[in-house]
């Protein structure tokens, strides 16, 4: 089999992040081939897109790819469309897998162990906002089809992972219609799954649950935004978000993506953790090329570093972690 990479850095720390990762994973992976491509604020202010055709090219040709940061202006800019929401979109990436565990050392809690799979490519990041006389509408799509997709999508890494309870997050008390068929379709893909546990829990709750008890969760499947914000929350558990990583799937494409962002009041400073990078090509490994060897080996070095060296390591400087993850590895 190829193994083929495409790297794209993107802005801010992504920059100092990604090839530290694709370093280590190269060490890892030997014949791994490495193709570099550009997305983000930069590349739109000299090229005039966030995501040049060169790069969705690059990343159909390898089908793996792994992503750093961007920046986003937070005010409308004319022809700007975010990098990461362009991607995810124009390559079907429509789950996103987004575990969370316990690192010794490092996390505020021992037994946190879980997996968010985050639906992907609807519910309100279709981002169709239009004007009323009062006021603004923003339209949430939820589909059958994305739905029992994104089901499917959490059923193949539950079994990756030997979980055995699932938890279905939504808010069909108030939106019986779109949640409601969520709901509804991921436990149709499961009915035949009797080995397996199906919950659910609205939103609000599972928020609280979140703080309160995260060791109750095993794997939770969730609309788009739930995921967005409840894997942000769930990420205070392995450390915060330089410890937080991120995979995108689609069929027989996948772009690995720390959850943090581009921090542009760290960048240059040596205090960027490479830790999230680092973890997301190991997803990459195992859930992508099937090569739970490689995954294992990265999260090994990762959590050998932090047992060994405990919360201190996260605010070494970038430099001194990369050290002391070489040393583990
Ligand atoms: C994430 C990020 C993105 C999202 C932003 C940068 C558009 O928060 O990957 O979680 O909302 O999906
Ligand atoms: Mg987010």
């Amino acid at each position: 089999m190829d193994y083929r990479l495409c790297v794209i850095e993107g802005d801010g720390i992504g920059r100092e992040v990604i090839p530290i990762a694709v370093e280590l994973l190269g060490h890892c992976m030997p014949e791994l081939e490495i193709e570099s491509a550009s997305a983000g604020w930069h590349t739109f202010e000299s090229c005039g897109e966030s995501v040049p055709l060169a790069t969705l090219n690059a990343l159909k040709r390898c089908r793996a790819g792994l992503f750093g940061a961007v920046q986003s202006p937070t005010r409308p800019v004319p022809g700007y469309r975010s990098a990461i929401l362009t991607l995810r979109q124009t390559l079907g990436l429509s789950a996103n897998l987004r575990p969370v565990r316990s690192l010794a050392g490092l996390s505020p809690r021992k037994d946190v162990n879980l997996l968010v799979v985050r639906e992907n490519s609807e519910g309100l990041y279709i981002g169709r906002e239009r004007a009323t006389n009062d006021g603004y509408i923003a339209e949430r799509l939820i589909t059958r089809s994305a739905s029992r997709r994104i089901a499917q999508a959490a059923l193949t890494a539950m079994r990756q992972l030997g979980h055995q309870q699932l938890t279905i997050v939504h808010k069909a008390n108030v939106l019986p219609l779109t949640d409601g068929l969520f709901r509804d379709s991921v436990r149709e893909v499961f009915a035949a799954e009797t080995d397996i546990s199906v919950s659910e829990l609205l939103v609000d709750v599972a928020a609280l649950h979140m703080l309160s008890q995260p060791q109750q969760f095993q794997t939770i499947v969730t609309a788009n935004l739930y995921g967005d914000i409840l894997s942000d929350a769930a990420a205070h558990w392995c450390g915060g978000l330089g410890l937080a990583p991120s995979l995108n799937l689609g069929d027989g494409i996948a772009l690995a993506e720390p959850v943090h962002g581009s921090a542009p009041d760290i960048v240059g400073q040596n205090k960027a953790n490479p830790s999230a990078a680092i973890l997301s090509a190991a997803l990459l490994a195992r859930h992508h090329w099937q090569r739970d060897d490689v995954a294992k080996r990265l999260e090994h070095a990762v959590r050998a570093a932090y047992q060994n060296h405990g919360a201190d390591l996260s605010h070494s400087g970038t430099q001194t972690i990369v050290r002391t993850l070489r040393a583990y590895l």
